[in-house]
């Protein structure tokens, strides 16, 4: 039975306010939950629910989602027992009442749906990883990290279009070894971009941010840090995952470059293809904007086959628009970010929706984030075997990576790696 709840309004890592939810069950099992925050949001995510007070936090302010926590969520709540995550997410669900949470919040329900999920491992006695369920044939194991170590777009003040390049120790033996690799890369590219003349500040997920403009330039930058750290640059060593993000850069012309202007899908492509033929990369997330359906089955049939191909503006980890795309032959790979879509149980739903059709699943943080380590515990738990937290540095990235460690200290018997 749930005996209280409460929310707080604190700052997240890029300073903009978000919640803090603490809830009790049977008046002794404390949990509590923070909610994450992105900045290249895809159209059809659930509805973060700010303020609009200008004289606050630039209208970013979230009293009306701790209002909406300790009023309507908590007379719906307090005083009733949920025998499972779906059971309390479903009430919270029927109470807003909108299709993307726009009434209560998906910050306000997603904050409820994380304490409550822990709060049924503590009464239990478990870890979080071992009260969520085993998604299809896949076993819970230590997913690969991919570490965000240089990074673009809205995410630093440099000239980069591009978002996110990470560095994925794939053919590490433990997760330890993986956060290793990935910490001395790290050190490595920061010498070998400071010795080039760049200046080596960060952007929001802690990778660096040198003004360069051209992918590639970053793609030799890393190879070289790979190497330069003792390992192999390519796929079953330390590959490179790519982020894009290119709905940001696309207009309905065609998508803009800084250094080179327009190009359209089908240029898009062939300079993906061109890179996935010179560098080591396996994964690429959000290649084409998520209207561009046409020019996604197009990146589909020509490199589905040779490098997973990852949906998260055009999913916004949704069961329904993922089905969509599976049905269009379009990716084959989800993100799955728990705010996206607001609800543990629904994000659940959007991982099965994968793994029927054996689309594979990458868990992902977002850019603005918190101490809280609940998709560490997500990604093992369901055996998704891929998870992105950003760098290897700065508090509330390492979280993430240190959960995982934890875990496998302390669960030997759980593999790491990517499991297909
Ligand atoms: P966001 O970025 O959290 O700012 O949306 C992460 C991503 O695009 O994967
Ligand atoms: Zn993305």
């Amino acid at each position: 039975t749930i005996t209280s709840l409460n929310a707080l309004e604190i700052l997240d890592s890029r300073s903009r306010p978000t919640l803090k939810v603490k809830l009790t069950l049977d008046g002794r099992t404390r949990a509590e939950a923070q909610v994450p925050s992105g900045a290249s949001t895809g159209t059809r995510e659930a509805v973060e629910l700010r303020d609009g007070d200008q004289t606050r936090f630039s209208g970013m302010g979230v009293l009306k989602a701790v209002r909406n926590i300790t009023g309507p969520i908590a007379n719906a709540v307090i005083g009733k027992s949920f025998g499972t995550i779906g059971e309390l997410d479903r009430t919270l669900i029927d109470l807003d009442g909108t299709e993307n949470k726009a009434e209560l919040g998906a910050n306000a329900i997603l904050g409820v749906s994380m304490a409550f999920t822990r709060a049924l491992a503590v009464s239990q006695g478990k870890e979080l990883f071992e009260v969520l369920p085993t998604i299809g044939s896949q076993i819970p194991r230590l997913p690969v990290p991919c570490f965000n170590v240089l990074n673009g777009g809205v995410h630093a003040a440099n000239r980069l279009d591009f978002q996110e390049f990470m560095i994925c120790p794939v053919g590490m033996p433990t997760i330890a070894k993986a956060v290793q690799a990935g910490s001395e890369i790290y050190a490595v590219l920061k010498k070998q971009l400071a010795a080039a003349g760049h200046p080596v500040g960060l952007g929001d997920e802690g990778g660096f941010a040198p003004d360069i403009t051209q992918p590639e330039e970053v793609l030799d930058a890393l190879v070289t840090a790979i190497e330069a750290a003792g390992y192999t640059p390519r796929r079953e060593g330390v590959a490179i995952a790519m982020d894009p993000a290119s709905s940001e850069f696309r207009t309905s012309e065609g998508y803009y470059l800084v250094a080179e202007k327009r190009f359209s899908s089908d240029q898009m492509i062939a300079r993906y293809e061109k890179m996935v033929d010179d560098y080591p990369i396996w994964l690429l997330e959000d290649g084409l904007a998520e209207n561009d359906w046409d020019g996604w089955q197009r990146l589909t049939q020509r490199l589905g086959d040779r490098i997973e191909l990852v949906g998260d503006d055009i999913f916004c980890t949704n069961p329904a628009i993922i089905s969509r795309g599976i049905q269009k032959g379009v990716a084959n790979a989800s993100l799955i970010k728990l705010n996206q879509i607001g609800s543990v149980s629904e994000t659940l739903d959007a991982q099965r929706t994968c793994a029927a059709a054996n689309y594979r699943q990458f868990m992902s943080h977002r850019s603005g984030e918190t101490p809280d380590t609940f998709i560490a515990d997500l990604a093992v738990a369901t055996g998704c075997g891929h998870l992105k937290a950003g760098a290897p540095a700065r508090g509330e990235r390492v979280a993430k990576y240190n959960r995982l460690m934890e875990i496998s200290a302390e669960h030997p018997e759980l593999p790491y790696g990517l499991g297909y």
